[in-house]
């Protein structure tokens, strides 16, 4: 927390710039223009220091993976998470965008999308993918930014979707941006969110080997790796046999949720640091008293994210303040509306 703090003080003095980042594709170099000059020397600050994974580095080589089917498992993905056929007439702030992949999936769904990242890499990523697939596309914006910098959230407007799939447990001061992800969200709008599972002893387990990931020397990093995927791929040979499944399955392009790719996920899962949890109970409790009602669960009994779906109730509603009732009390001049 105090890092996060300090490093953010150290980006609030730093001017604004551009930086080009290159994006390999196929084989092929392209260079993404990432205005994010602001956020680049803290950032690049920050994994020297071994504080920080370079998520972007890792979307960067993802994106070479990148295929049809993966697109669709990721449109696939919101549209059950949110219960919808399409996102048509709404608006969706990609909060932490990654390899741009979900914006993607919600531009091809039909929403409005704006899509920001702290890592100049992943917001180079996420710009390579527009140029890929929505080049010129007005309805799809991206620019570098933070979710700890209320200021900038505040420019952003209101959206009718706020999706922050695996980002705010990243940022080094989960609590903090948890409360600043409302700040865009439109009242009645909803809140997608996908937080790391607190785990009673195996957390401060990961927190060690994250820890040791990004401020191990480059060799160290795959050695780390090594061990760590020789580990889980025989926990999940072992796993399999018994339960007579077959071992290869887990690991195929089709039981990979919201398109991600199996070696991706597990590069990011091992460097992923800064690194925070909590449990679907604690976010249930922080956000119901902020007048969130929770619309959709999948709780992760492992490591994994639990994901949440919230909707902000309209501002004439009242909430109790009561912990565990059902909290929302219409006013009595207003009527109920349909949470449709
Ligand atoms: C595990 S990735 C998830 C990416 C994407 N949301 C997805 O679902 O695939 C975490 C992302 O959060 C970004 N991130 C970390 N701290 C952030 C911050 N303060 N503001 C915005 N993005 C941040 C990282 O750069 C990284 O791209």
């Amino acid at each position: 927390m105090a890092t996060a703090l300090a490093v953010w003080d150290h980006v609030q003095t730093l001017s604004a710039g551009c930086a080009t980042v290159k994006v390999t594709t196929q084989g092929r170099e392209t260079s993404a223009e990432a205005d994010c000059g602001l956020f680049m020397s803290t950032h690049s600050q920050e994994v020297a220091s071994g504080e920080r994974f370079e998520f972007g580095r890792n979307w960067q080589q993802f994106l070479r993976a990148l295929t049809p089917q993966r697109i669709a498992q990721a449109e696939d993905s919101l549209r059950t998470m949110l219960g919808v056929l399409d996102l048509e007439g709404s608006s969706f702030l990609d909060a932490g965008c990654g390899s741009g992949l979900a914006s993607l999936a919600a531009r091809q769904l039909g929403a409005r999308v704006h899509s920001f990242d702290y890592d100049p890499q992943s917001v180079a990523c996420t710009q390579e993918l527009k140029r890929r697939y929505a080049p010129d596309d007005p309805l799809w914006t991206i620019e570098a930014g933070s979710v700890l910098d209320v200021g900038y959230l505040e420019s952003l407007g209101k959206f009718d979707l706020v999706y922050s799939w695996g980002v705010l447990h990243h940022t080094g001061a989960m609590w903090p941006a948890m409360e600043n992800i409302i700040v865009p969200l439109t009242a009645g709008g909803r809140l997608f969110l996908a937080i790391y599972n607190h785990q009673r002893y195996w957390t401060w387990w990961h927190t060690c080997v994250k820890r040791s990931y990004v401020s191990a020397p480059r060799p160290l990093k795959w050695l780390i790796v090594g061990a760590y995927t020789s580990f889980e791929v025989t926990k999940g040979l072992v796993k399999d046999l018994v339960l007579l499944r077959n071992p290869l399955a887990r690991y195929r392009q089709e039981t990979r949720p919201r398109g991600m790719s199996w070696w991706h996920d597990t590069l990011d899962w091992i460097g992923g640091y800064p690194f925070e949890t909590a449990t679907a109970s604690q976010v249930f409790d922080f956000y119901q008293p902020r007048g969130f009602v929770l619309e959709r669960l999948d709780v992760s009994s492992g490591h994994g994210c639990s994901q949440f779906v919230f909707r902000k109730a309209l501002e004439h509603w009242v909430w109790t303040n009561q912990p565990y009732s059902l909290a929302i009390v219409p006013q009595p001049s207003a009527p109920r509306p349909s949470i449709d």
